[in-house]
Order: C-alpha cells, then sequence, then structure tokens
C-alpha cells in the first residue's frame, strides 16, 4: 500500500451526517420506521440488523436511489432527501453496493475512471474532439486513478478486465472507484460480503487506512461482528425498519433487545451472531 494518498481538494473535516426520523414504506411495508442517527465527523458508523432490517434501504435513501417516505437527511448544510443521486455524489457522498456493480469487460483503470466522472469538467464532446484542455484534464485524472490504485493494493491490475478478477479484489475495485470520487462521506455496503478470512483482514486493513489517511466519515453496514467491533467508533441496530440500539460497540454488543434480535434471526436463518 502507499503512503503517498492524500485528499485532493475539499480538506476541510467532513460535515455531520444526522438522519432524523426517516421512514420508507413500500406497498404494505415499513422497511424504515422514523429511525434516525449521527455520524460524527471522521467517524467509522456502522448500522447492523438481521437480514431484512433495513440496512440497505437505509443506504438507499441517503444516496438519492429511494425517496424516503418522511424525515430528513442533512449533511451539513444540505438536506439530501430531496436531491437526485447525482446531486448527492456530487456533495461528496459516495458508496459501493452489496452486490458488485461495476462494468466486468471494462479494465480496471476504465472502471476507476468512471468514478471520476462527476469531476470532470471537460466532459464528452471536448474529450472526443481531443482538445488540449481535455487531454490535460483527463491525464491528471489518469494520474490520480494511478495513485488511488497504488493504495488499494491494486497497481499491478490496472489493465486487467473486472470480470477476470477473484471476487475479493473485485471489492476492492467498488471501494477504490469510490475514493475516486473524493468523497467527505463513504456509504460501504456488506464490503466483506463471501470474502474469506485473509480478504476479510485486508479489506478491514484498507478501511482503517482510508479513514487515517483521508479523515472522511464512513458508514459501514456489515454482518461481521468481529469487523464491526473492531473499526467502528459507533453502531447502530435496525430490526425489522425500527432502530433498537444505538452507541459505542461494547455497549450495543451487551444490548438485551439487540442480543434477542440476533439470536432470533439465528433460529430461522443461520446468520452469524453477535
Ligand atoms: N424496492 C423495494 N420494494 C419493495 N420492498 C423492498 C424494496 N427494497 C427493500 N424492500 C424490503 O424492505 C425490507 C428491508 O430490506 P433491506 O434490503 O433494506 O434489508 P437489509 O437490512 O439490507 O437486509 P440484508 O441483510 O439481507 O441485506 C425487506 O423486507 C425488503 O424486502
Ligand atoms: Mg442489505
Amino acid at each position: 500500500m502507499s503512503d503517498t494518498y492524500q485528499p485532493d481538494g475539499m480538506t476541510a473535516s467532513p460535515p455531520r451526517l444526522e438522519v432524523r426520523d426517516v421512514t420508507v414504506r413500500f406497498a404494505g411495508l415499513t422497511a424504515l420506521d422514523a429511525i434516525g442517527f449521527t455520524v460524527e465527523p471522521g467517524s467509522v458508523h456502522a448500522v447492523i440488523g438481521p437480514n431484512g432490517a433495513g440496512k440497505s434501504t437505509c443506504f438507499n435513501v441517503l444516496s438519492g436511489v429511494y425517496r424516503a417516505t418522511a424525515g430528513s437527511v442533512r449533511f451539513g448544510e444540505a438536506e439530501l432527501t430531496a436531491l437526485a443521486p447525482h446531486r448527492i455524489a456530487a456533495l461528496g457522498v459516495a458508496r459501493t453496493f452489496q452486490n458488485i456493480a461495476l462494468s466486468p469487460r471494462l479494465s480496471v483503470r476504465d472502471n476507476l475512471m468512471l468514478g471520476r466522472h462527476r469531476l470532470t469538467r471537460a466532459g464528452f464532446v471536448a474529450a472526443g474532439l481531443r482538445l488540449p484542455s481535455a487531454r490535460r484534464e483527463a491525464r491528471l485524472h489518469g494520474e490520480r486513478v494511478s495513485e488511488i490504485a497504488a493504495f488499494v493494493g491494486l497497481a499491478g491490475r490496472l489493465a486487467t478486465p473486472v470480470g477476470l478478477l477473484p471476487y475479493g479484489v473485485q471489492k476492492r475495485v467498488e471501494l477504490a472507484r469510490a475514493l475516486c470520487m473524493e468523497p467527505r462521506l463513504l456509504l460501504l455496503d456488506e464490503p466483506v460480503a463471501g470474502m474469506n478470512g485473509g480478504e476479510r483482514r485486508e479489506m478491514a486493513e484498507l478501511i482503517v487506512a482510508v479513514r487515517e489517511s483521508l479523515g472522511i466519515s464512513i458508514l459501514l453496514v456489515e454482518h461481521d461482528m468481529g469487523m464491526v467491533m473492531r473499526l467502528a467508533d459507533a453502531v447502530t441496530v435496525l430490526d425489522f425498519g425500527r432502530r433498537i440500539a444505538d452507541g459505542p460497540p461494547s455497549e450495543v454488543q451487551d444490548d438485551p433487545e439487540v442480543i434477542r434480535a440476533y439470536l432470533g434471526a439465528a433460529g430461522e436463518s443461520g446468520e452469524a451472531t453477535p
């Protein structure tokens, strides 16, 4: 891993994220029921809970993919619930998906360049006309992509089509693509799902490195409790769309309602218990 990776542009500490009374209803189903939590600037905040608890729905509201039925999400001065996904991304909120959402036939470099798109000024027309300004901009973005690739340990893979890489490496490409947006808040939906022990450890180290070298806030959905307890400064627990606990990992881990929610879930589906 490179130690030269530095934040680009917005170096001030990220704004606080305040989720207040957010409700999401789908026909007949309340996926989120007036939930709230606060992500402090520069912290790692985990959202955990059994399958179907509403974690991904919460991410989809924060990134503008789903519209909240009620409630507010403030990122500093901005109210996110009224904004389209690209406007939220432009404020520096980047995400990864529970299921990999990369272009498998494109190289790692091209996937990462797509992540820089919101920062591209010249646009497609200038680039297509090969104007000098567009060429210069493309070169700068290319250099930044190389830096970020080195930081996440992908320097030797830039030319490889993503679909040919092992699953664990693809998950790192997803993280790198999110970093290419120069985020101030990073939303990671199950970054180690489906990984083996070694890959999990590497990803955990990478998340720590991102936080330490960039100072950005990270909101993490994860089923791996060991990882949550090691990485998170604060944990919010959801169950059937309700917030059942919120606090430092050590307290949340011993909360009777949390234990009950997880034991119930384990009885039904064999999911990991805390
Ligand atoms: N677009 C949608 N339309 C209808 N129902 C939905 C939609 N998205 C999610 N749901 C429902 O909302 C509930 C919460 O789902 P969500 O995906 O947020 O859970 P989760 O906590 O991420 O679960 P998992 O741990 O399995 O990923 C579930 O009952 C799910 O079926
Ligand atoms: Mg989910």
